[in-house]
């Protein structure tokens, strides 16, 4: 290997010089998904990435290597001779670099372990996936996880049950946690799709209060927050029925039992679109957060580090995720930072 203070080195002449300043390994990604996929659009989808985004870093990938990498045939894409030759260098380069990831991660001794994780029920639309993709760059890790309502994971922590949890507010009072927020847990008003309030504007909570609801089983984060939603304005809701479930709830309310509050990401398979739609009710939604959660002085296993580092690091894609599947979610977050901004600006 040359030194540092040798003077004399000069690099290999087979160094990507041009490619190294003018590319980016982002752009490569962005280039296999297209070439694979066979659509920008469905690309960005994948990548969580604008389609002007997908187009923009194609340009620059383009530029830098000096030829056009895809010619519009009718109206679909297909690569010019240049972006197949890339493509074969992309795998390559991907290869080399997930073989350099394994072995790192071996070194690291996450080749083997255990990682244990209790979350509560709603976290059951959430969980599972971060799991899956973080299992994927650590394929020999075991994964247990228990899924049980809020009051349990309180129990599960104080007893140290598991490695690491998660929770949609983090506990109180009893004992000190150390605690993370990665994500927003929106909780809304659900109909059923033929209900007469579905497309109403601003409906208040005094009227929401008159109609049958369904609500989740004592122990529930999201009881609680319901009810305190309620309390805030001073009315009564009927409860027509508990469930400890919100898969069942979701059923009960297409069935038209009644109208319920759950999280936003209870909908992530079916979307906002399908039997259960989301009510416009004022106080809602509930901005509340997602929360990875140890107990205070608890020394973590690397593993359990490791994905906690990892589930911090996803904020941004679970939020692409949120907001494809509720447009308008945007929208409401700016109008409340505006608000909360305007109040600040009276307090002074
Ligand atoms: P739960 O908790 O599933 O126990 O209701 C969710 C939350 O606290 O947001």
């Amino acid at each position: 290997m040359s030194s540092s203070n040798d003077n004399s080195y000069t690099p290999p002449a087979a160094m990507p010089d041009h490619l190294i300043r003018y590319s980016t390994f982002r752009q490569f990604q962005v280039f296999e998904a297209i070439y694979r996929l066979g659509s920008f659009t469905r690309a960005a989808e994948e990548l969580f990435l604008t389609q002007p985004t997908v187009s923009m870093q194609i340009k620059k990938l383009s530029e830098a290597i000096g030829l056009p990498l895809f010619e519009h045939v009718g109206r679909s894409i297909e690569p010019t001779e240049a972006g197949k030759e890339l493509y074969t260098a992309c795998r390559n380069m991907f290869e080399t670099l997930s073989n350099l990831e394994m072995k790192i991660s071996d070194m690291k001794g996450l080749k083997r372990g255990r990682l244990r994780m209790g979350v509560v029920t709603t976290a059951t639309y959430l969980a599972p996936e971060l799991l899956g993709e973080f299992s994927k760059i650590y394929p020999g890790i075991d994964l247990s996880l228990k899924v049980t309502n809020r009051e349990s994971i309180i129990r599960r922590i104080r007893a140290n049950e598991d490695d690491l949890y998660i929770m949609g507010q983090a506990p109180e009072g009893e004992f000190e946690v150390e605690s993370f927020t990665f994500a927003l847990n929106p909780l809304v008003v659900m109909a059923p799709r033929n209900h007469p309030l579905v497309g109403k504007k601003n409906i208040s909570l005094a009227e929401i209060a008159k109609e049958p609801l369904i609500v989740r089983e004592p122990g529930s984060g999201i009881r609680v927050a319901m009810f305190k939603a309620f309390e805030k304005v001073g009315v009564q809701p009927t409860i027509r029925m508990e469930l400890g479930n919100n898969e069942a709830i979701k059923h009960a309310i297409a069935g038209g039992l009644g109208l319920s509050v759950l999280s936003l990401h209870t909908l992530s398979l079916e979307g906002t679109e399908g039997p259960v739609a989301i009510l416009d009710v004022e106080g809602f939604p509930i901005l509340r957060n997602w929360y990875v959660v140890h107990p205070k002085g608890k020394e973590l296993s690397l593993v359990a580090q490791t994905f906690l580092d990892f589930v911090i690091s996803s904020e941004m894609k679970i939020r692409k995720r949120m907001q494809k599947m509720w447009p308008k979610l945007e929208s409401i977050l700016q109008e409340n930072q505006e608000s909360a901004k305007k109040k600040k600006v009276v307090k002074k």
